[in-house]
Parts: structure tokens; C-alpha cells; sequence
């Protein structure tokens, strides 16, 4: 592809979260959105005339689709890794919703097939690189709280088998509070922190069972698999302490609580689920925050896709990378293996911390031109 073309892109899963993704990735001038596949037919058909999209049809017509270099692989966990591998073995280009892989040593292989094939593999979340927690990357960088020394952050909520219709797979290994919301907030801490090398974890399940609240079958009992409250304690590489509770227990709802505290102040981080939010800052002594409008893009899921895509052709390091991803994923399995056996967990994998996005960094302008 020549060097200013836009970045050809397939979408690999046309359900639910592709909605919120082709709206955006279709909206973006760096990239040409070029076919929609499914396992299911008629939903890639659907999709792709709903946004637009020239093509559609199966996985492997996606992937071999000649003028497409990044593949946006919306599968469901189950089906990444092997989605990515078929990618990946025809010189494609990946983005992954998360899970990255079902484990780390799944990560870890694709990781190393991409590496060998010479391509690129970014993965969610990319709510990183949206406005609020980008500004607040910026201020931490420019000495806003002195050097930032601890974290506590919190997510507490009753359980999403009060919405959701078919809440099973939450309550299973592989989600639970840690891995499912989880990947949220250490992904956050890691681009804060940098890697980190040790925690500590307690967990317990509240009921053993659960009824679902929504749906056709509301008022059916399931059994719960996983712990359903989660507290840790993480070390960092740079000398960085977090101490994080992630709970499906708590009749209290309380999302997106990530203070980080400073020699000189703490700064109250947006919600690490969210694009946007503000930013507060409360020195020593002070009688209230100080609230600090967000500046930065607020587009939604698609700016980690996009920021690869134009690092790809700028020959620079994308930022939600898979080594990040691969990274939080190791650091979910440490804390799974603490709290089932009472220890302290190492935590091995690492990754480059990526930089912040320039303040002027926007989704709609059309960069390769
Ligand atoms: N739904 C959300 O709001 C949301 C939010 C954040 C992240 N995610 C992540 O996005 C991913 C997709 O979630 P979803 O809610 O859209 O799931 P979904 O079940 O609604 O859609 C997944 C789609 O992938 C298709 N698929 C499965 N295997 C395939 C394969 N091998 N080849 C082609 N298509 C295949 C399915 O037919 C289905 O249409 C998951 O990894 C999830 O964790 C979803």
C-alpha cells in the first residue's frame, strides 16, 4: 500500500460491540473500512450495508482480502487467538477487543507468530487514549502531583446478572470481576506505573449462586465459578504501590474510582471504562478539588485501531499494544494464583510504557493524506 493511503481494515465479528466500532471506524479519514465478516452471514451482510462497507462474506475472504492490512478482530473470546493466528500467518495486521487470549500463554504465543511474520498486534481497551485519562497522563507527566507513588482504585457493583440477559459466562472462569472489568483498571496503572512485578490478593464469592434479573429468563439460578470480590496489591517495577478492589458483592454501585496520590497532591482519574470525564487534583491543605476539563478525543472504542493504523505508516510503536495487553492478562493470572493459595505472585512478562498522545491528536483528521 502506498505510503499515504488510508489503512484498509476488516472487521472480523459483526455483534454487539461492532455497532459502536464500524460507526466510528467508518467515521475515521485514515481508514478505509473495507469488508465485514461473521460466522454468521447475514449479520456481516446486515452490518456492512448498514455502514457502508464494500464487502462482506466469511473470516477467510476478510483475511485474504488483498487490499486489507489490519484486521479488527471483534470475535468472541473464545475465537481470538484463532482468528489472529489465520491473520497473522497472511502478513495481516491485528487489532484484538479483550481478552487479548484466553491465557497468557496463548497471548504469549500470538505475540511471538506476529513478531515472526513481521505485523502488528494492538488490543483493547483503548479507553487509554481517550480524553480524560490521556489529560490526566499529561498533568501526572508534567509534575501536576510530584512523583506519583500509589493507586487505589475501586469498582463495586451488585453484579451484572442484574441486566444483563444471559449473565453465565460473567460468573466462569475467565471473567469474574478480575478478568472482566479488570483489564479496565490495571491497564490504566501499567501505563502509569510501568510493568508490574509482584502482588498479593484475597478473594471470596459472596453466594454460590445467582438469579438472573432481565430477560426471558429472569428468575433462573445459576452457579458461580469464580470469586466475585477481588482485593490486591500490586508492586511496581518503578517503584509504584496499587491497591485495587474489584467487587460483584457491593449493593453500593461505585465505578471508576482511581485516585493517584503524589509526593505533592492526588489526582481522582476518570472512569477507565469511559473516553471522557474530568480530572481533579487536591494538594495537601486544600478544602476542595480542583476540576480540570479534559482535553483529547472522545470518539470511543476504535482510537487503539487508529493509532495503530498511522504508526503502522509513521514505521512508530502503536500504544495499546499486545504486550500491554499480554501484560495485564499475566498480571489477572498472578492475582487468580495469590488469592487461591494465600502467596505472593510474581509477575515476569513487561512491556514499553507507551507515550501520551500530542494534545492535538484527532481521530477525524486526515492524517496520511
Ligand atoms: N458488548 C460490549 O459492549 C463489549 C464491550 C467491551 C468489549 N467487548 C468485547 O468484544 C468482543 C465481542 O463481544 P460482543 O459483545 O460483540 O459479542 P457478540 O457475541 O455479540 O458478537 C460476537 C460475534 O462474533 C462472531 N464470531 C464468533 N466466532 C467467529 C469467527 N471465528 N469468525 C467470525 N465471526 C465469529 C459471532 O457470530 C458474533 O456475531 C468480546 O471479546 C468482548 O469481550 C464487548
Amino acid at each position: 500500500m502506498a505510503a499515504g493511503e488510508p489503512v484498509g481494515v476488516a472487521v472480523v465479528g459483526c455483534g454487539t460491540v461492532s455497532d459502536t466500532y464500524l460507526s466510528n471506524l467508518t467515521s475515521f479519514p485514515d481508514l478505509r473500512v473495507l469488508f465485514c465478516a461473521d460466522l454468521d452471514l447475514e449479520r456481516a451482510k446486515a452490518q456492512a450495508a448498514r455502514y457502508g462497507v464494500p464487502g462482506a462474506g466469511r473470516t477467510d475472504q476478510a483475511i485474504e482480502h488483498p487490499d486489507v492490512e489490519l484486521v479488527v478482530n471483534l470475535t468472541v473470546p473464545a475465537a481470538h487467538a484463532e482468528v489472529t493466528r489465520q491473520a497473522v500467518a497472511l502478513g495481516k495486521n491485528v487489532w484484538i477487543e479483550k481478552p487479548l487470549a484466553l491465557d497468557t500463554e496463548a497471548g504469549r504465543d500470538l505475540l511471538a507468530a506476529a513478531a515472526r511474520a513481521g505485523v502488528r498486534i494492538g488490543c483493547a481497551p483503548d479507553t487509554v487514549l481517550g480524553a480524560g485519562l490521556q489529560t490526566a497522563r499529561r498533568l501526572i507527566a508534567g509534575g501536576a502531583i510530584g512523583e506519583p507513588q500509589t493507586a487505589l482504585a475501586l469498582m463495586q457493583d451488585p453484579g451484572p446478572e442484574r441486566w444483563h440477559p444471559a449473565p453465565e459466562f460473567l460468573f466462569q472462569r475467565g471473567a469474574g470481576p478480575l478478568f472482566d472489568i479488570g483489564p479496565y483498571y490495571l491497564t490504566v496503572l501499567a501505563s502509569l506505573f510501568g510493568p508490574a512485578t509482584a502482588v498479593a490478593a484475597l478473594g471470596r464469592r459472596g453466594r454460590r449462586s445467582r438469579v438472573i434479573g432481565r430477560g426471558p429468563r429472569a428468575g433462573a439460578s445459576f452457579h458461580v465459578a469464580v470469586p466475585t470480590y477481588v482485593a490486591s496489591l500490586l508492586s511496581y517495577a518503578g517503584g509504584g504501590a496499587a491497591t485495587v478492589l474489584l467487587s460483584f458483592d457491593s449493593p453500593l454501585r461505585r465505578h471508576g474510582f482511581v485516585e493517584i496520590t503524589g509526593t505533592e497532591a492526588t489526582l481522582a482519574m476518570p472512569d477507565p471504562n469511559r473516553f471522557d470525564g474530568e480530572v481533579r487534583i487536591r494538594r495537601a491543605g486544600d478544602g476542595e478539588w480542583t476540576v480540570i476539563p479534559a482535553a483529547g478525543a472522545t470518539a470511543g472504542r476504535g482510537l487503539g485501531a487508529l493509532d495503530l493504523a498511522r504508526a503502522l505508516r509513521a514505521g512508530a510503536p502503536h500504544r495499546a499494544s499486545g504486550e500491554l495487553a499480554l501484560h495485564v492478562l499475566d498480571t489477572m493470572e498472578a492475582i487468580a494464583r495469590s488469592l487461591a493459595g494465600g502467596t505472593f505472585e510474581p509477575v515476569h512478562t513487561t512491556f514499553p510504557v507507551p507515550d501520551v498522545l500530542p494534545a492535538g491528536w484527532d481521530p477525524r483528521a486526515r492524517t496520511l493524506a
